[in-house]
């Protein structure tokens, strides 16, 4: 099997790299790969003819733009990124009759209501960002043979996230507010990039399950709020010794108006992954013990 990996330095693209390369040739690529091969999003005629060229089994697209509150300044950036670029990439699988692996958020919901979100539930983004990911998944389906993963709260041990930033915070203030009426999962990009490889498996040796096409929602099991993640992060750092300097006592929840943003975000990013565990016999597990893993990592670097 050839497999094509575009944004392979995020956080997810870094995991897939060594997720994917066990299932056959890997050709691994970034926005500013040297040579013949395009990894950059704004160029959609050549990463159309990259696939072309490479002629791979399966392509995965890591990329993304994912600066949540930047995109509001710029949205025709993240719209290029996050739709036109995939839908391109789509159309050139589909030309090839490869399948194409994409990935999108919970931000492309508004967060209304308290029950987890199903794959069939109405879209309704509140930002540029969720906008500009449904419309790639829009995009992305015109590659019949396509995975889309609606994930939620990506952090990995490598790369800018939500562990780093409260750890940071933790080490330089004595106060920390923190969002609790946000519910959602944190998912390791490990995770992601572990039921990808799983899932690339599955569809490559029974193309004809058509249960096993579509779009799936993938998190980690349970939920909490930003506030309950915080705490977990800071407890954690304070037991392996890091010189936090807020209090237990003095993380403090905050609601979301407390804390405007350029770019709205969804209140209730819960989702409903029955259909993914069911379709490939899979077990999510909880999100605390991804988050304890990686921040193992974190703190021993
Ligand atoms: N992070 C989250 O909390 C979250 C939540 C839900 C869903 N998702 C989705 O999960 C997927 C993976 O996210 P992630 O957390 O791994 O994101 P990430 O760490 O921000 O990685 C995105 C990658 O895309 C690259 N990129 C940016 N502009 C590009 C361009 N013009 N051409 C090619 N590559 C470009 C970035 O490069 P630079 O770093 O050099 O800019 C980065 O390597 C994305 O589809 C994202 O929308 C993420």
């Amino acid at each position: 099997m050839k497999i094509l990996l575009f944004g392979k330095g995020g956080q997810l693209g870094w995991e897939l790299q060594r997720s994917l390369v066990a299932l056959g040739e890997l050709v691994a690529l970034d926005f500013d790969t040297p040579g013949e091969l395009c990894g950059d999003f704004t160029r959609l005629a050549d990463i159309a003819a990259t696939v072309r060229q490479v002629r791979p089994d399966v392509v995965v697209n890591a990329a993304a733009y994912t600066a949540v509150d930047k995109a509001e300044s710029e949205p025709e950036l993240a719209r290029r990124i996050n739709a036109e670029a995939p839908g391109a990439l789509a159309d050139a699988a589909e030309e090839i009759g490869a399948w194409f692996v994409h990935y999108s958020t919970d931000y492309v919901f508004d967060g209304s209501g308290e029950r987890p979100w199903r794959e069939e539930d109405a879209t309704n983004p509140l930002s540029v960002y969720g906008q500009t990911k449904r419309d790639g998944e829009i995009a992305v389906a015109r590659c019949r043979k396509h995975l889309i993963f609606r994930t939620s709260w990506v952090y990995a041990a490598r790369g800018g996230n939500f562990i780093r930033t409260m750890l940071k915070l933790a080490q330089e203030r004595e106060r920390l507010t923190v969002i609790d009426d946000q519910v959602g999962a944190p998912t390791g990009a490990d995770l992601l990039a572990d039921v990808t490889a799983h899932a690339v498996r599955a569809v490559c040796a029974a193309p004809a399950r058509s249960d096993l096409t579509g779009l799936y929602h993938l998190v980690a099991g349970g939920e909490t709020s930003w506030y309950g993640y915080a705490r977990l992060i800071i407890e954690q750092a304070r037991n392996a010794g890091l010189p936090v300097r807020v209090a237990p006592d003095a993380v403090v929840p905050i609601p979301t108006e407390a804390y405007p943003l350029p770019a709205p975000r969804p209140r209730n990013s819960r989702l409903d992954t029955s259909k993914l565990r069911a379709a490939y016999d899979l077990v999510l597990p909880d999100w605390r013990s991804g988050v304890l893993r990686a921040l193992t990592e974190i703190l021993k670097q």
